[in-house]
């Protein structure tokens, strides 16, 4: 398969790379050569490939190519609540809205029709790789692999884990610290058997430290190095959460996950905010990483994730939307917040305070290209997989973007340099912009009636 178009994608935190290539895929979908149109061998490929491809696609002038976009944290069953109650702190949430709704997926129909709304709009958005949640339910949480699966997406999917009588209700909890391990060993073994050719992965998920016995952590934490699979949890998301931890161990959070080994190369944790800088040691030591959720950390942490002190410190760090805890499916609307709530940090935000004692925290703008970056290449950093950029080796899940769409179109007077037409594309695009979706080289979404 052969595909020609302009693209634009970040290969580096600070740089945006663009320009018009050919891309040759084998039969997997990855990307098995690259060439841009300034190299000398560009026409006689293009003829030659074009001559013997079984399948072309040509993006048209005036759309563009933009990596799939990489979302390292959803909770798939919270869908249907996405844009409720957000006006609780996280613990009342919990307890009232969302352990209520995930109890339901008992029901594998009502998880189906769910899941399969959910990755279908995902999907329509761009993402083309996901890291789930899904509930405690062993078959749904299987369930949603395989939809993944057959919808075309990339996922990453993990049964959760919440046994601890004191913080889970009892209508919705693992029964006890030993069948929530079991399940979590049969899960992974299913969810290996699934045969995609973009890849679903299981992942172990302890829903966070406050959900989870000591046993349920330990145990989890040997499937872990068994079966060297990713890990998933949130950590020092809130206030609350983070004394709760202190006050049942005696430390942090980070520190509890680690010395559980539960913090591994292929370990993502979620939010992060109240990370100290000794914190950010130990993640960068064993190579784990970060989901920065920037909509989500506004409503239930009101805070801001440092992601520049985090990077300086050598860790990855990804962008996730965390549904529903954060409203929107959009990755889009993700990047756009990191780069808000990032400004914010820097200055502090009272005004009528002089600038050096508005609390602000120096040396954390983030721009756009480096929120985009944090959206594709960082996440597929932090998943350990070859995604996230246009290279050889990577496989090719891209976006096809309009910005002359009918129902959205996007300023086009002037302003038309690339860097002006990539940032324009990111702070304005939506649905109606992203005529088709590919991912491993396969089309999973095309806008309806629409070429
Ligand atoms: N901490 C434990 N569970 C959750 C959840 O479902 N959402 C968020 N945002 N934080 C959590
Ligand atoms: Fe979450």
């Amino acid at each position: 398969k052969v595909i020609e178009g302009d693209y634009f994608h970040t290969p580096s935190a600070h740089t945006l790379d663009y320009g018009h290539a050919l891309f040759a895929l084998d039969e997997f979908g990855t990307i098995v050569k690259m060439i841009r149109q300034e190299e000398s061998s560009f026409d006689e490929l293009k003829r030659e490939w074009f001559a013997e491809a079984e399948q072309t696609v040509v993006v048209p002038k005036g759309r563009f190519l933009f990596p799939g976009l990489i979302d390292l944290h959803v909770h798939a069953p919270q869908w249907p609540q996405a844009g409720i109650a957000l006006d609780e702190p996280l613990e009342v949430w919990l307890d009232q809205c969302t352990f209520p709704l995930e109890a339901k997926y008992a029901d594998v129909d009502f998880a189906k029709e769910v899941y399969t709304d959910l990755v279908t709009n995902l999907l329509s958005r761009g993402t083309t790789t996901v890291l789930y949640f899904a509930t405690v339910h062993k078959e749904s949480s299987i369930l949603l692999g395989t939809l993944c699966g057959e919808l075309g997406q990339r996922a990453l999917v993990g049964k959760v884990v919440m046994d601890h009588p004191d913080t889970t209700p009892e209508t919705y909890r693992d029964i006890n610290a030993k069948q929530a391990l079991a399940d979590t060993e049969a899960f992974i073994k299913a969810v290996r058997e699934l045969d995609y050719p973009q890849g679903i992965y299981p992942v172990i998920t302890p829903r966070f430290v406050p959900s989870c016995s000591d046993e349920v952590l330990a145990g989890l934490g040997k499937l872990a190095e068994k079966y060297q699979v990713h890990v998933q949890s949130h950590c020092s998301e809130s206030q609350w959460e983070h004394e709760h931890v202190y006050e049942r161990f005696g430390k942090r959070d980070t520190q509890v996950l680690a010395d559980f080994g539960l913090l591994t190369r292929k370990s993502i944790m979620a939010h992060g905010n109240f990370l100290t800088p000794e914190d950010g040691e130990i993640f960068h030591d064993h190579g784990a990483s970060v989901a920065h959720c920037p909509i989500s950390n506004a409503y239930f942490a009101n805070s801001v994730l440092p992601v520049k002190r985090l990077q300086k410190q050598g860790v990855t760090v990804g962008l996730g939307t965390d549904i529903s805890g954060g409203f929107s499916p959009s990755l889009y609307e993700n990047i756009r917040q990191v780069v808000m709530s990032s400004r914010m940090l820097e200055e502090g935000v009272d005004a009528n305070k002089p600038l050096a004692k508005r609390g602000g925290l120096a040396d954390s703008r983030v721009s756009l290209v480096e929120a985009f970056y944090l959206a594709t290449t960082a996440s597929g950093q932090a998943l350990d997989l070859n995604i996230g950029c246009f290279q050889e080796g990577f496989s090719f899940d891209a976006q096809v973007i309009d910005p002359n769409h009918a129902q959205n179109r996007l300023p086009h007077f002037a302003f038309q340099q690339p860097e002006e037409i990539f940032s324009r594309i990111v702070y304005l695009a939506d649905q109606s912009n992203i005529r088709q979706v590919f991912v491993q080289g396969k089309l999973v979404h095309e806008k309806q009636g629409e070429k």
